[in-house]
């Protein structure tokens, strides 16, 4: 669970981004997170996340662990010449590969299974279709064993198909493994499956509706 109660943010002397902010994430819940371009989601994942402190506010959670997916921009986190395997063991954190033991390799094995791409294990990731890449980066946030994921515009530059899988993923983590979601996305397509769709607007938030929403898929 993450509550976070009147949260107020600025980035220093700037208008506030956010401003008396109530939102409650329940544990297993998938909750998405809508909002124009500037609006200060990613800034609100990342407070949700403890990753950035309010001015003002309380933050409780009880996770025991989160795995963010970040805005992608470019993939710039995936040129670099490895393979597969190696970019997953980057969500150990604890090891360079020279350390890596054979159960920690056996780790990496099991969030290629369970993303269903153990057999691209030794490929290039550069070489990888956008929807392929998209499922490294699952396993590889998959592999500390979180329980909750954010993800930040996670599905933005992908291709349809890729996007189907990426979502059908994303639901199966949820419904099946339990894991709690939190999606920022800016289609709402995206959001089919969530259990709740917020709104980001002027530093509050608000129950997503259909008058909050000037056109089906651009929300
Ligand atoms: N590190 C930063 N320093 C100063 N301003 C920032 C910083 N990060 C974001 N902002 C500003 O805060 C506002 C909210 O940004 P952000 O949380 O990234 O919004 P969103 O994810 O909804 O597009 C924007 O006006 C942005 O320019
Ligand atoms: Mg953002």
């Amino acid at each position: 669970m993450i509550k976070l109660e009147n949260a107020a943010f600025s980035y220093g002397d700037k208008q506030p981004v956010l401003a008396g902010v109530n939102l409650t994430v329940e544990d297993g819940e998938f909750l998405g997170l809508i909002g124009r371009n500037g609006a200060g989601k990613t800034t609100l994942l990342k407070i949700l996340m403890g990753l950035v402190k309010p001015q003002v506010g309380k933050l409780e959670n009880t996770f025991r662990r989160a795995a963010f997916i970040s805005q992608v921009t470019g993939a710039a986190d995936m040129i670099f010449p490895a393979t597969v395997a190696e970019v997953v063991s980057l969500g150990l954190k604890y090891k360079p590969f020279a350390f890596m033991r054979r159960a920690d390799w056996a780790k990496v094995d099991q969030a290629l299974e369970s993303m269903g791409i153990r057999d691209l294990r030794n490929r290039a990731i550069s070489e990888l279709s956008g929807g392929q890449q998209q499922r490294v980066r699952l396993a590889k946030a998959l592999i500390s064993d979180p329980d909750i994921l954010v993800m930040d515009e996670p599905t933005t530059g992908m291709d349809s198909d890729s996007r189907d899988e990426f979502l059908h993923e994303t639901l199966r983590l949820n419904k099946e493994m339990g894991k709690t979601i939190v999606l920022v996305t800016h289609f709402l397509s995206d959001l089919q499956g969530a259990d709740r769709i917020v709104a980001l607007r002027e530093g509050k938030i608000y129950p997503h509706g259909p008058e909050h929403c000037e056109n089906r898929e651009a929300a």
